[in-house]
């Protein structure tokens, strides 16, 4: 049996198999509601057998939203599309998790494949962006952010905390807080975008503040029997990685002590001037030095889609799940290849029974080969 597809628990929760998905914004919702897109996308990728799948970065407030098609929870009537969302995906399987964040000053973005670049604050979908200071990411997000007040800090706290009831109250089994990619939290971490000289920003228990206080306050509001995991860039690629690690680390290591259960570990952005050595499952032994100094359990994704890869990352325990996403795009079977591939005995059976039966049968040569 490859390690890859043994159960993993976290809580009350178990996983059949140690592939997730991880979030990948659909950009496809309206006022931050899910549309007509999402549900048969999240059903299928469900069904083609991921042990965990973890709904798009979704907004705790309307600022908060990436780009105007992203999802959102900041309001009571978006609960009952995401709990179909996570309906269908139990139904399909795997544990419904889901991401929520805020985008910070990275937010009013148009869509990837209609240029990725800030939407001008007089043009629809656009608005002004906030940050920890009034600092532009630059490149395409030229858009120079307001530096948030005291207030502004205690509203998003509050923000995630409502979203996290919502979450719970959609029926989803697993959180991740967005903490990365330079985003709103990764943005208070960040060097490269927090200047503060208040408790917010300066030293590294300054950055940490509001990651910090954001995870006690959720905690308090999702239930104890329940994972409560963080997406985190630990590492920018910027030249100072060891000392960016040592930080991340050790700010990991309260998260722990805080309550967190799980780390997908990942990559900060928060500069256009990082030079990330692109290749193959390049953040697995980032991942499992995260998990070797922290005792958390971690996954990671970024390229980790080659099953000898997966399989190796759980087999010398570099990492606790494997996440897969642009395979899952390009067929939302994936596990069902990877079991294939790792020689899993009735590799079938990965899919539901709908599909899996025929795969074993019809042997004889008039009908074709056994797929399994
Ligand atoms: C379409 C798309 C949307 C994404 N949206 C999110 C997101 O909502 N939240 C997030 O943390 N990462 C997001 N990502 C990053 C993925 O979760 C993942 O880390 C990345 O695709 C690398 O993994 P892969 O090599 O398996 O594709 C997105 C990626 C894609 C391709």
């Amino acid at each position: 049996m490859p390690a890859l597809f043994t159960p993993f628990t976290l809580k009350d929760v178990t996983l059949r198999n140690r592939i997730g998905v991880p979030p990948m914004c659909q950009y496809s919702a309206r006022d931050g509601y899910v549309s007509e897109w999402h549900l048969p996308h999240y059903a299928d990728i469900a069904r083609g057998g991921a042990g965990l799948v973890i709904v798009e970065a979704t907004a705790v407030s309307p600022e908060g939203r990436i780009t105007p098609g992203c999802t959102g929870l900041w309001e009571d009537g978006q609960v009952e599309g995401m709990a179909s969302i996570a309906h269908a995906i139990a139904a399909g399987g795997a544990v419904p998790g889901i991401q929520i964040g805020h985008a910070g000053r990275k937010a009013s973005a148009n869509k990837p494949w209609e240029g990725d670049d800030h939407i001008p604050n007089d043009q629809p979908g656009g608005w002004q962006t906030i940050s920890p200071s009034a600092l532009a990411f630059g490149g395409g997000l030229p858009k120079v952010p307001t530096e948030m007040t005291l207030d502004d800090i205690a509203r998003v706290k509050r923000d995630f905390v409502a979203a996290a009831i919502r979450a719970r109250d959609a029926g989803f089994k697993w959180l991740e807080l967005h903490f990365a990619h330079g985003y709103l939290a990764q943005s208070f971490f960040s060097v490269h975008a927090n200047t503060r000289t208040d408790a917010y920003g300066g030293d590294v228990t300054a950055r940490s503040r509001f990651l910090i206080e954001t995870l006690q306050a959720v905690r308090e509001v999702w239930p104890e029997n329940l994972p409560l995991t963080a997406r985190f860039g630990v590492i920018e690629f910027d030249g100072r990685d060891e000392e960016t690690l040592a930080e991340a680390i050790g700010l990991v290591k309260t998260f722990k002590n805080e309550g967190l259960d799980f780390l997908s570990v990942s990559m900060g952005f928060s500069t256009i001037e990082a030079n990330v050595p692109w290749a193959p499952a390049f953040m697995a032994p980032i991942a499992k030095r995260v998990r070797d100094e922290t005792g958390l359990a971690v996954g990671t994704a970024w390229g980790m889609d080659i099953p000898q890869d997966a399989e190796r990352a759980i087999d010398e325990q570099q990492m606790d799940v494997v996440f897969a996403a642009r395979a899952h795009l390009a067929n939302p079977h994936y596990p069902f290849r990877v079991a294939r591939e790792l020689g899993l005995p009735a590799a079938g059976s990965v899919l539901p029974d709908q599909y899996a039966y025929w795969l074993r049968r019809y042997p004889g040569p008039q009908n074709g080969p056994v797929i399994d």
